[in-house]
């Protein structure tokens, strides 16, 4: 443990300066009525954002349909299942520490809520924060675990914690949340851990640790399997947004056999896939760049943490699907997919070189051979080319936006487009208009036809 120094002494001195400047008195910062201060402060930039959230439940079309259903008696109902996003899980920990790096860190705790508690961003506070969340990588065992001695993280399951990973709704704008299509499914009869089963997993690892003995392919073919089971042998309908595509995909690809589909799954319905990667995760480990976090998150912070996520090393773009795509630039050199590998290198990025190689080829791009439903948003802005006035790679980069749905570029979304061409099950595909990564959890058009889906129906618009 580091002592209390006069450097620590002045830092603190120095942050809690900074802070004070937009908070009123420094010295209340650890009272309530300071945290309320700094909860308040971080909260602005999202008052906006939940006001103009609309809830799809209220709208005509959608009430009708649902009463239609209620009122139903013939109804079928397959079970659904909710694969969540990057970032889309409730992670919590227990600490029983050793030393921790700074004084004002914890050492010990009963299981606490890790992410996401909007009080870890608390100055000083997110510094503990970064250190009970960082991972380390065992390249040969495939095993990614918590980096600092002393640290348990698990996932929290059930319905209720993937409504929103944030419980105090503050971080709303964050990552899909499945609230809206809960609630729209519940309204017609679903009911949790019964016919509605989620499926969080732990989004901080990479696709090569999905196939250990307790990883996450063997928890989805468990789940899927006792969700037929507890609902009279009926097939699964399988949800899953962002990351959550790239997962079902792989693990339908290679880790279940065609028989095994045939029997268990109903359809697939991918949302917002980030099925070939996307440039924000490279220039995310290579610079203190925020993608969208709120900006009281020190960009240094994110880097650190981006750069001990499998995840993000499994979301750089697949080179065999954008070839020559430009996604970094330098005066002096551009780089393309294939060049990734050789950059991370020459950065002196061990660890996260070491994790890219044994992800790299853990992408499918091949069909899944189930029914498919692909929708995704289109023509909103997306950062997905970096251009850098050095080759000095820890300043902030030119951003080129692109289209796609403000997180995907366009050509990782549009992937399944081409299953209809190598599979006999029906694939139906639909890019949605100005509809977002994260708003395509609450689209109107989404709702109703995942309940149309769920029950037996096809999509509305087809
Ligand atoms: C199936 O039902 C059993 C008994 O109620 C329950 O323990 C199990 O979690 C259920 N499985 C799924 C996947 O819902
Ligand atoms: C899907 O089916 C095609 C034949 O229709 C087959 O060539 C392909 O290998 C199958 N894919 C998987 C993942 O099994
Ligand atoms: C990078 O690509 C752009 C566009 O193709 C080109 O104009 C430029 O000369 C290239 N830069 C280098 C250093 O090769």
């Amino acid at each position: 443990m580091k002592s209390f120094d006069i450097i620590t002494l002045t830092m603190l001195t120095l942050a809690v300066g900074a802070v004070n400047a937009d908070m009123g008195n420094w010295k209340d910062l650890y009272t309530e009525r300071g945290k309320d201060a700094f909860v308040n402060k971080m909260k602005e930039p999202y008052i906006k954002y939940q006001n103009e959230e609309k809830n799809p439940l209220r709208s005509p079309s959608v009430r009708s349909f649902i009463n239609k259903l209620k009122a139903s008696n013939k109804k079928k109902m397959y079970p659904v299942m909710l694969v969540t996003a990057l970032l889309g899980a409730q992670l919590e920990a227990k600490l029983d520490r050793k030393s921790v790096p700074y004084f004002y860190c914890k050492k010990k705790s009963k299981w606490e809520l890790i992410w996401v508690n909007i009080e870890d961003f608390l100055p000083f506070i997110i510094d503990c924060w970064e250190d009970n969340i960082k991972l380390k990588y065992d390249a040969v065992t495939h095993v990614y675990s918590p980096a600092a001695e002393g640290v348990q993280v698990r996932v929290r399951t059930g319905i209720e914690n993937i409504r929103f990973i944030d419980p105090s709704g503050l971080l709303k704008s964050l990552t899909g949340e499945y609230n809206t299509i809960i609630n729209a499914l519940e309204s017609i009869g679903y009911q949790q851990n019964k016919n509605l089963i989620a499926a969080p997993y732990d989004w901080r690892v990479g696709a090569d640790s999905y196939y250990l003995p307790n990883g996450i392919f063997h928890n989805l073919k468990k789940m899927i399997e006792g969700a037929y089971a507890n609902n009279s042998n009926t097939p699964v309908v399988c949800v899953a947004e962002s990351l959550g595509n790239p997962v079902l995909t792989l693990f339908l690809n290679t880790y279940v056999s065609e028989a095994w589909k045939a029997k268990y799954i109903k359809s697939y319905i991918a949302l917002a896939g980030v099925f070939a990667g996307a440039g924000q995760t490279v220039a995310g480990v290579l610079s203190p760049i925020l993608d969208g976090l709120p900006d009281f998150i020190d960009p240094n912070i994110i880097r650190t943490l981006a750069r001990s996520f499998g995840s993000i090393a499994w979301l750089f773009p697949n080179a065999k699907y954008w070839k020559d795509y430009v996604f970094l630039s330098t005066p002096t050199r551009n780089y393309t997919a294939s060049d990734i590998g050789a950059l991370l290198e020459q950065q002196s990025l061990h660890g996260v070189y070491e994790m890219y190689l044994n992800n790299k080829d853990l992408t499918t791009l091949q069909a899944p051979n189930v029914t498919v439903y692909c929708w995704h948003g289109i023509g909103v802005k997306t950062p997905n080319i970096f251009q850098y006035d050095s080759d000095n790679f820890d300043q902030k980069p030119k951003v080129i936006e692109v289209d796609g749905d403000g997180r995907v570029p366009l050509p990782s979304l549009q992937v399944c487009r081409r299953w209809k061409d190598e599979q006999s099950q029906p694939v139906s595909y639909r890019s949605l208009p100005g509809v977002t990564h994260v708003g395509i959890l609450s689209n109107e058009r989404v709702v109703l036809d995942i309940l149309s889906v769920a029950t037996g129906g096809q999509p509305f618009s087809d």
